[in-house]
């Protein structure tokens, strides 16, 4: 009886994470990077590869360990990133979603090569703010983050997102691959996203504090909204390839060593689902 017990337990810890991931079970893995430098190492790994283009989005069909796994070029940007997630879920129906790539640094615990297994990300760019009669100036610090209101199927009604949560049981994978990356640390953490490049360090650090960023970069909350809008389970994956608050400058080679993690992150999704 105790045997069976520790058999069951052990079936749930092991089975609960992809459960969690898989809704629907089916469906190649859809992995996206937004510049030729976040997505030609994942390309090369393709196996029977095919390009299909769209508009301006193109994406590379093919297999890894003989699962479908399609790569998105999504370009740089919301709107770009959207588009790109759009496409690809209408065309392709895949099973669950990669955002990975680039990033600047916003903890100052972390350095270039770390990377942020993003717990959530959301949509930094998005502003409010009080009103102010004319001459009274212009003060960044009091614009307020403003949520998105989403109009989801499932729950028939119009929701309020601050933010787009990853897939739970994506994101337990990824934190036990932690051991396994060589070129920094694997933290889990906040991904704020924004049509901004910013370098004005206090407003970094202000960033920080004020919404807890790990990073910042400019598509995963816009990928993140879509898949959530058709409930597809997501997750974004990020490597610092630049921090101002260790003066570290954009290092190409972390595009290349990101999507190496997260190609052995997709092999191991894949070893679970088989
Ligand atoms: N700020 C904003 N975007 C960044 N990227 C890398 N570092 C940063 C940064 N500090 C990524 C974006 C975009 C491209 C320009 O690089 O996600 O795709």
């Amino acid at each position: 009886m105790l045997l069976l017990k520790r058999c069951l337990l052990l079936c749930c810890i092991m089975l609960s994470p992809m459960s969690m991931a898989a809704t629907p079970t089916s469906g190649p893995i859809l992995i996206q990077g937004a510049m030729d430098i976040e997505t030609t190492t994942l390309i090369a790994a393709l196996k029977e590869k095919s390009e299909v283009t769209m508009g301006s989005w193109s994406f590379w069909k093919g297999t890894i360990n003989d699962y479908p796994v399609i790569i998105s070029r999504t370009e740089v940007g919301i709107a770009n990133a959207a588009a790109a997630t759009t496409l690809a879920i209408e065309r392709f129906k895949p099973s669950l979603i990669i955002n990975q790539g680039t990033a600047g640094g916003h903890d100052p615990q972390l350095q270039r090569g770390d990377i942020v297994i993003g717990k959530t990300s959301f949509n930094m760019g998005a502003y409010k703010s009080e009103f102010t009669a004319q001459g009274k100036g212009i003060t960044p610090t009091k614009w307020q983050n403003f949520s998105v209101t989403m109009r989801l199927r499932e729950q028939g009604k119009l929701v309020e997102h601050n933010n787009f949560a990853a897939d739970k049981g994506l994101l337990h994978i990824a934190t036990t691959m932690a051991n396994s990356y060589t070129k920094g640390k694997v933290v889990t953490g906040v991904i704020g996203t924004a049509d901004e490049w910013n370098r004005e360090v206090d407003r970094i650090n202000w960033l920080h504090k004020t919404y807890n960023t790990s990073v910042e970069e400019m598509e995963t909350s816009s990928a993140a909204l879509v898949a959530q809008a058709y409930n597809v389970p997501f997750i974004g994956i990020r490597i610092l390839s630049n921090t101002d608050l260790h003066n570290q400058d954009f290092d190409p080679q972390t595009a290349v060593d990101c999507q190496q993690f997260v190609l052995d992150y997709t092999k191991k999704i894949i070893m679970m689902r088989n």
